[in-house]
Order: structure tokens, then C-alpha cells, then sequence
């Protein structure tokens, strides 16, 4: 690992390095570095090799960093942040805080990956999560309010996201109920909250967000949804993962914020104007039947509104899961 990530870090520049360059600055041999570059070709990481000329990145990289994004976090932000840890591999930025914050790590605490071995996604599904391609990054809040107060807080999260991302320049993106970030009915990113504490006490929720931002094509086959990134809803890269983690701390740290003294009332109408599904035909999927409509947006709690045949109907979180019609 330390290897590869010395590797890495020679290649960073997105420049031709010779396979006996990086050899010499490793004190390996280049067979030795061949299996190496190998290695990071299987991780999804784009190379390429060329005859005559060594290795290059597809793109430069810019590895995550502590202090600079901390440096670009909001001179404002409304609360400091107590710790944000910057990891390289690591099974899942979310199991990993959840665990932290039963041994009493205080919030606001974030964690961040260049990758992850296990990366989780909701009901269940595995986040693919390739090196130093995409933003991997979970936050810990504590609330002093029961759990069951916290309905809305997901649909907070997606707002918060959306903003993060439409100060980078990221245009049409929308949300799809309770906080799936699509853009051309294409997934952009996804959201797992998963809460912990009392359910008639303080508790806590670790926010775990990932944003697909370059992810390499070759894994195109392991990833079970429709996707895309940020680098084709810009049209451009490279994309700075230090300033969108920055954007990102930023903008939930400050919706949270929002939430915890007002609700998700003062959300309810910016999460609307996101609704893909609204004033559209869906269907809703729950564990033992589905129901067929036409989509309301949310209501003050971020209850899903479906009209149908009897009238309007709320549907809260949970494993339902929303389908769009095209
Ligand atoms: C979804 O299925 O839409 C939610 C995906 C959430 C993925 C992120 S990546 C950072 C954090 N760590 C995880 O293991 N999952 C979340």
C-alpha cells in the first residue's frame, strides 16, 4: 500500500514518468513497479502506458488533504468543527464515525477517504468507491433532541449537497425522494444517514455522502444503478475534491444547523423545487405492495405526497424505495 501510494504520488502531476524514473526514486526494480502500476489498474485507477514514454495518469491528482480544507472551510461556518480525519483506504467512512461516536467521539467530526473496501449505500447495496477517483465523506452530529424528531433530516442532507455542488457549477441536477442526487436520471450521488443514541434522548446521526466526481469507466460493469459524474455534468477536469469536501462540511454543517432550530419547514420548499418526481407519474415501492401516482413533493416533516386515485397520500422513509417514470 505504501508503495502504491508513493506511486502515486510521482504520478500525481499527470506527467510521462519512465518505468525506470520511478524505479530509481523507489529503489525497486521495474518489474517490481510494473506489477505495482498492475495493481492500481485493478483498483479501477486510470493509467496509461505508453511505449518509449512510462506511465501517466488519465488525469492529474489531487490527493485529499486536512489542512487544506480546512483552509477553505467558510470563514462563517456556524459551528466548529471538532476533528476531520483524512484516511487512504478504509472500509466505510460511516461504519467507521458510527463506531467512533459510540465511544463518545464529539461532533461535528467528519471523515474522509481516498477509497473504500466496503463502502455502504442504502437498503443495503455496496458503494463502489475506487482511490483518489470520487469524494467519500461521513459526518457525525449530535443532536440533543429524540431521533423521531429527525424525519426530514435526509431530504436536509440532499438540499445541502445540491448547494455544495451548484457552488462548484454543477447545473440540472435534481433530487429524487427521500435525497438521491441524479442528474439526466443518472445517479450523481447518494446519501446513507444512520442514526444512533436513545430514541427518547440525545442522539446522533452519521451523514455519509458520495459523489461520484471522475469515476473511472472500466468499472462501469460494477456498478448496479445508471451513473455519471461530476466531470461530465461539467464537461471539464480535473474537479478539486479538497474544495468540494470544503463546499460540502460547509453546507451541512450550516443546513444542520438550520434544521436543528427550525425544522425541515424552512426546507420544504428549496426541496421541492429539486423534486424530480414532482407533478410527474411515479411509483412507490414498499416491502409488501406499491402504489401508483402522480407526485406532490413533500410536506413539513418530508413525508413523500403521492396523489392517487383516493386522494393524497404521505409515505415516510424507510425502505421505500421510488421509481420514476419516463
Ligand atoms: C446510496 O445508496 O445512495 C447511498 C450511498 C452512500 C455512500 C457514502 S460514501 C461515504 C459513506 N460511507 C459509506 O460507506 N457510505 C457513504
Amino acid at each position: 500500500m505504501e508503495r502504491e501510494q508513493a506511486i502515486l504520488q510521482q504520478l500525481s502531476d499527470g506527467e510521462f514518468h519512465s518505468g525506470e524514473e520511478l524505479a530509481v526514486k523507489e529503489g525497486i526494480s521495474r518489474a517490481a513497479i510494473w506489477k505495482i502500476i498492475q495493481s492500481l489498474l485493478e483498483q479501477g485507477i486510470e493509467i496509461h502506458a505508453v511505449r518509449g514514454r512510462g506511465y501517466r495518469l488519465a488525469e492529474p491528482l489531487e490527493f485529499l488533504d486536512q489542512a487544506t480544507i480546512v483552509a477553505s472551510l467558510d470563514a462563517g461556518i456556524d459551528r466548529p468543527i471538532a476533528s476531520i480525519e483524512v484516511h487512504q483506504h478504509i472500509d466505510s467512512t460511516n461504519t467507521y464515525l458510527m463506531s467512533r461516536a459510540k465511544c463518545g467521539l464529539p461532533g461535528p467530526a467528519v471523515c474522509l477517504a481516498e477509497g473504500q473496501s466496503a463502502g455502504r449505500g442504502r437498503q443495503g447495496r455496496y458503494w463502489v468507491s475506487p482511490y483518489g477517483a470520487n469524494l467519500y465523506l461521513s459526518l457525525l452530529w449530535r443532536f440533543s433532541i429524540e431521533a423521531e424528531a429527525l424525519s426530514g433530516l435526509s431530504l436536509v442532507t440532499g438540499v445541502a449537497v445540491t448547494r455544495a455542488l451548484q457552488t462548484l457549477g454543477v447545473r440540472g441536477n435534481g433530487l429524487k425522494w427521500p435525497n438521491d442526487v441524479l442528474w439526466r436520471q443518472r445517479k450523481l450521488g447518494g446519501i446513507l444517514l444512520e442514526f444512533g443514541g436513545e430514541s427518547s434522548g440525545p442522539c446522533y446521526v452519521v451523514a455519509g455522502i458520495g459523489l461520484n466526481v471522475a469515476m473511472p469507466k472500466t468499472l462501469d460493469r460494477a456498478i448496479d444503478q445508471p451513473w455519471v459524474d461530476m466531470r461530465t455534468n461539467l464537461g471539464r477536469g480535473p474537479i478539486s475534491r479538497n474544495r468540494l469536501a470544503a463546499r460540502l462540511i460547509s453546507e451541512i454543517v450550516s443546513a444542520f444547523g438550520a434544521f436543528e432550530k427550525a425544522g425541515f419547514g424552512v426546507f420544504r420548499e428549496e426541496w421541492n423545487r429539486l423534486d424530480l418526481a414532482l407533478g410527474r407519474r411515479i411509483e412507490l415501492r414498499l416491502p409488501n405492495r406499491s402504489v401508483s401516482g402522480v407526485g406532490r413533493g413533500v410536506d413539513d416533516t418530508g413525508a413523500l405526497l403521492i396523489e392517487t386515485t383516493a386522494g393524497i397520500e404521505r409515505y415516510l422513509g424507510g425502505e421505500i424505495s421510488l421509481r420514476l417514470d419516463v
